[in-house]
Parts: structure tokens; sequence; C-alpha cells
């Protein structure tokens, strides 16, 4: 079932509280992310920058590592907020990492003045993105 726009505000109010331990020392842009199961459990994530750049690690994947990390493998909402004004909607390779999960990700962006987007990953975010389904289709994979 969808997200209600209640309970998409809820889990933007997590995003926020996530944003908090943000480590972003070198970009000064704080990204929170609140991930929803599909049994309900919320998993946060901030960004954790590095002295090396390249090793920094996004809010959204954050919160998709420590889900799988703990046994989910299915999730229905995720909710972003970044710095500054306007949605601060996922990087290149958080939509990538989201969609092996959860193409239809019901994916809830934020930014500092209010804005918020609400949109499917698949559609709007990743569309035609390559995914476990693909490998499926040519048989012989060892896709979920
Ligand atoms: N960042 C995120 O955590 N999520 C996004 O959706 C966009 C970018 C982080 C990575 C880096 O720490 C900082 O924001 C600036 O790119």
């Amino acid at each position: 079932m969808s997200p209600s726009p209640e309970e998409l505000d809820e889990l933007l109010e997590q995003a926020v509280a996530a944003r908090e331990r943000a480590y972003a020392p070198y970009s000064d842009f704080r990204v929170g992310a609140a991930l929803r199961t599909t049994d309900g459990t919320v998993f946060r994530g901030c960004n954790v920058e590095n002295a090396a750049y390249p090793a920094t690690i996004c809010a959204e994947r954050t919160a998709l590592v420590g889900a799988v990390a703990a046994g989910h493998h299915h999730f229905d909402a995720i909710a972003v907020v970044g710095s500054g004004p306007g949605a601060t909607t996922p990087c290149g390779v958080c939509r990538q990492m989201l969609f092996e999960f959860a193409p239809d990700l019901v994916v809830h962006a934020a930014g500092t003045d209010g804005a918020t987007m609400t949109v499917r990953l698949g559609e709007a975010l990743l569309p035609h993105g390559f995914g476990p389904a693909r490998l499926r289709a040519a048989g012989g994979g060892t896709a979920p």
C-alpha cells in the first residue's frame, strides 16, 4: 500500500532527526534519510564524509545498508532532507542501490525551505533502470 501524506510527513521528521548526525565537515551539506520497510520499521541514515573524498557515503545508502544488515530487503518509502532550499533528491549511485530492492519506492525529498517532491524511484528518478529482474530475464543468473 502506498504511504499516506501523513506517513510521509512522519518519515520526513525522522530524516530531519537523522540529519543531526551528519558528518559533513568538507561540504557542510548535511543530509538525513529515513527508509521504511514494508513491515513499518524505519532505518535512519546520514551522510558520512571522509578526508579521502570519494570514500564518502550518502545518507540514503547509510540507511539502506543498515537496513539490509539488519535483515530487511523490502522497502516502500524513503524520506530525504538535505541542506538549503529545494528538495534534495538521491544521487545516481543511491538511485541504483535503492532500485536493487525497491523499483517502486516512494521517494519523498525535501529541503530546508519546506519544498517537497514525492515521486516513485523507477518512474521518475531511474526510469528503465538496470536491476535483478533484468538478470532473471536473461536466465541462469543468480539474481534473487
Ligand atoms: N549527499 C547525500 O548524502 N545524499 C544525496 O542525496 C546527495 C548528496 C551528500 C554526499 C556529500 O556528503 C554531500 O551530500 C555533498 O555532496
